[in-house]
């Protein structure tokens, strides 16, 4: 399987980062060509709700000139996407939503009998890290993620939420052997 991950996280030896090496390198183990994407440096503009994009429905459609097209291709041509991010006030970091919401671009005619997406088939997992617990934090991250599945068309295969994290260094067995299940699960 082609594997893309995206790294929301500013931290490229974080904590997200961790945890996200941990998934790559169990994919990698288990036959998998993953291709990592550090988000944090590259030119992320906001969707511009333009509606441009909508004209085109064989490629992404996207008329901006920033890093997001590039990265939006390597996400057409991927198996499985893994979205990587700290919780950022209960929802994902600005590297990563910028990317989100171009994906705008990637489907036509959502809603209507004849929706298209360029991500189609594809699976889509997530990972996300926080200082805090589940409970009043992450909920709604995961539930906006989940429903990012109808317009894209894609199979929702995973998720993983590591709480109360501190330091990489503190990280703990058991927060890797979730990692590892996790990577597991998205490729079952
Ligand atoms: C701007 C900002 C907002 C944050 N918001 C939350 C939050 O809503 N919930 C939470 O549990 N942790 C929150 N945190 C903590 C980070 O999500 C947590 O430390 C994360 O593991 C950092 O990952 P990193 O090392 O990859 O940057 C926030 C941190 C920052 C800097």
């Amino acid at each position: 399987m082609n594997v893309l991950t995206l790294l929301g996280s500013a931290r490229k030896k974080g904590n997200t980062a961790t945890v996200l090496g941990w998934v790559e390198d169990a994919l990698t183990n288990l036959g998998h060509e993953v291709i990592r994407v550090n988000l944090h440096g590259r030119k992320l503009n906001g969707c511009m709700a333009c509606n441009q994009c909508k004209q085109v429905s064989d490629a992404p459609g996207c008329v901006q000139k920033d890093d997001i097209p590039e990265i939006l291709a390597q996400m057409v041509a991927a198996d499985l996407i893994v979205f990587a991010s700290p919780l950022y006030f209960w929802g994902v970091s600005a590297q990563l939503k910028a990317v989100i919401d171009r994906t705008y671009s990637l489907y036509t005619r959502y809603h209507e009998t004849d929706h298209a997406s360029l991500l189609e088939g594809c699976r889509e997992a997530f990972l996300v890290t926080g200082a805090g617990g589940w409970d009043n934090n992450a909920e709604g991250a995961f539930t906006a993620f989940k429903r990012m599945q109808n317009p894209h068309k894609t199979q929702y295969t995973g998720e993983l939420f590591i709480g109360n994290c501190t330091t990489p260094a503190d990280m703990t067995m058991s927060m890797k052997e979730k990692a590892l299940a996790f990577a597991r699960r998205i490729i079952a």
